[in-house]
């Protein structure tokens, strides 16, 4: 049985130390630094976790991504029994849809032993039609596996546009390598919860380390992931209160060649922006049931998606800002207060207490209006410019609605309310974030 990324995990800690002791960039980034040329947006797809998927279900959420401008899923295996049978539907249902995929090879399982085998892994999916190519070359990727010989595997099967998961000071020791995929997506040192957002500090020192070599740019939403002591001990959430639309304006600013949002599915993490599977709770964390399937179930992110939409578009424009066409506000909150008292064996994440009592609306306005939060009777009135703005209001027990008015707030252009109250009564520390929308 596959486990949940738990070593993954213990592989992003030692990533995350040496990123640490990485020297200083010795540049600050300028604009022409920006990317040209046609730009590309993926979303990591963990195929270890979707044992029993068919084809229809692998169409249903490319569709879904390919409905907010994602071009491709970054396929990440192990080493998985049902890997032929899941590529397989994968590339098949991309194909049929005119969307791309590639193989991001997941070195928590492979190693530098292992060129043969990923070789002939690039030789039989390298040329099907939904293979995402560069320059002609057959792209790959990776989760970690500095060091690994890509120039070896080339020889052995097929041209690669190889743009693994390398540490940036990896870069000057690496053979056939054009990009570099980074991980460091989320507000942490040493893999530790901080008290803090996330800075494009990390980003910047890969884009002045590859300097004309492409970088794949990470954007992630939230990381809160709660397997206790007996299982994976694995129990700690990363601040990202307003990570979602910070993440999607620094990938405006630094324009990357490429974005790859992690993820589309890891709900062992909470990064998830692809559907829950109410029928399928097995895919939240591999061949089980538990775990995750309790932080997962009925906690919705698809909205983050229509967010996503807006800032792809602007990115793919090469435009510095995002331009709202449909007006709506997303929403997204814990479903408890963090002092809340919860009948859980497992203790709350580590950095729990840095998060916000807060309930966060995305807004995507055409024009200047009001926001109103409205959470357990208490009412923030927060003015908004046209475009995207992130805002916040207290956190309070009961019911949760919003609304966008305008004309000092004798006109409601839209107004709803979350299916999921918060409540202090909890059986699990959760937090994961429910998301939520509102249309006109
Ligand atoms: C899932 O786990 C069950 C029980 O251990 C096992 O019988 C089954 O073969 C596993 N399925 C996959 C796809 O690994
Ligand atoms: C690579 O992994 C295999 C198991 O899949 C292991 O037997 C081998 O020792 C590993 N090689 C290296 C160089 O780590
Ligand atoms: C989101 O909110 C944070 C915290 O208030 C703020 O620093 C940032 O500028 C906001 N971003 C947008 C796009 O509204």
């Amino acid at each position: 049985m596959r486990l949940p990324r738990f070593s993954r995990l213990l592989a992003v800690a030692a990533l995350a130390s040496s990123a640490l002791a990485a020297s200083v960039p010795a540049r600050e980034f300028e604009l022409e630094d920006r990317a040209s040329g046609t730009k590309y947006v993926f979303a990591h797809f963990i195929v270890g976790f979707v044992a029993s998927y068919l084809q229809a279900d692998w169409t249903a959420d490319m569709q879904l991504a390919q409905a907010i401008g994602i071009d491709g899923f970054a396929l990440d295996i192990g080493k998985d029994p049902y890997n032929a049978a899941q590529l397989g539907y994968a590339y098949a249902a991309a194909e049929a849809l005119g969307f791309k995929v590639f193989l991001s090879f997941d070195f928590t399982y492979w190693n530098s032993s292992d060129t043969s085998t990923i070789a002939s892994y690039i030789s039989t999916y390298g040329p099907l039609p939904a293979q995402f190519t560069y320059n002609g070359d057959v792209f790959v990727s990776t989760f970690s596996g500095d060091g690994f010989d890509w120039a070896a595997v080339a020889a052995e099967s097929k041209a690669l546009y190889a743009c693994p998961n390398y540490q940036a000071s990896s870069f000057s020791t690496s053979s056939g390598v054009s990009c570099f995929l980074s991980w460091n997506a989320w507000s942490s040192s040493d893999n530790k919860p901080v008290d803090a957002s996330m800075t494009t500090a990390g980003d910047v020192d890969y884009i002045n380390t590859l300097g004309s070599d492409a970088y794949m740019m990470p954007i992630s939403p939230w990381f809160f992931t709660h397997y206790g002591p007996g299982s994976y001990n694995k129990n700690w959430i990363f601040y990202a209160d307003y990570q979602w639309t910070s993440r999607w304006e620094a990938a405006l600013s630094l324009a990357p060649q490429f974005l790859e949002i992690l993820t589309w599915n890891d709900f062992s993490e909470s990064h998830y922006i692809g559907p829950l599977h109410p029928n399928k709770p097995s895919v939240y964390a591999g061949n089980t049931s538990t775990g995750a399937v309790e932080w997962v179930t009925g906690m919705p992110h698809d909205a983050w998606r229509d967010v996503a939409a807006v800032y792809i578009a602007a990115y793919k424009a090469g435009a510095s800002a995002p331009t709202v066409k449909t007006e709506e506000l997303v929403y997204y909150y814990r479903p408890n207060p963090k002092d809340a008292t919860c009948s859980d064996s497992v203790a709350q994440p580590t950095g729990y207490d840095y998060d916000g009592d807060s309930i966060f609306v995305i807004a995507m306005t055409t024009s200047a209006g009001t926001v109103v939060i409205n959470s357990g009777g208490v009412s923030t009135y927060i003015d908004v410019p046209a475009g995207i703005t992130n805002v916040s209001a207290p956190m309070t027990v009961g019911v949760q609605s919003f609304s966008l008015t305008r004309d000092s707030g004798a006109t409601v252009v839209m107004s709803g309310t979350s299916d999921l109250q918060v409540s202090s009564s909890c059986t699990v520390y959760n937090f994961n974030a429910y998301v939520g929308s509102v249309t006109a």
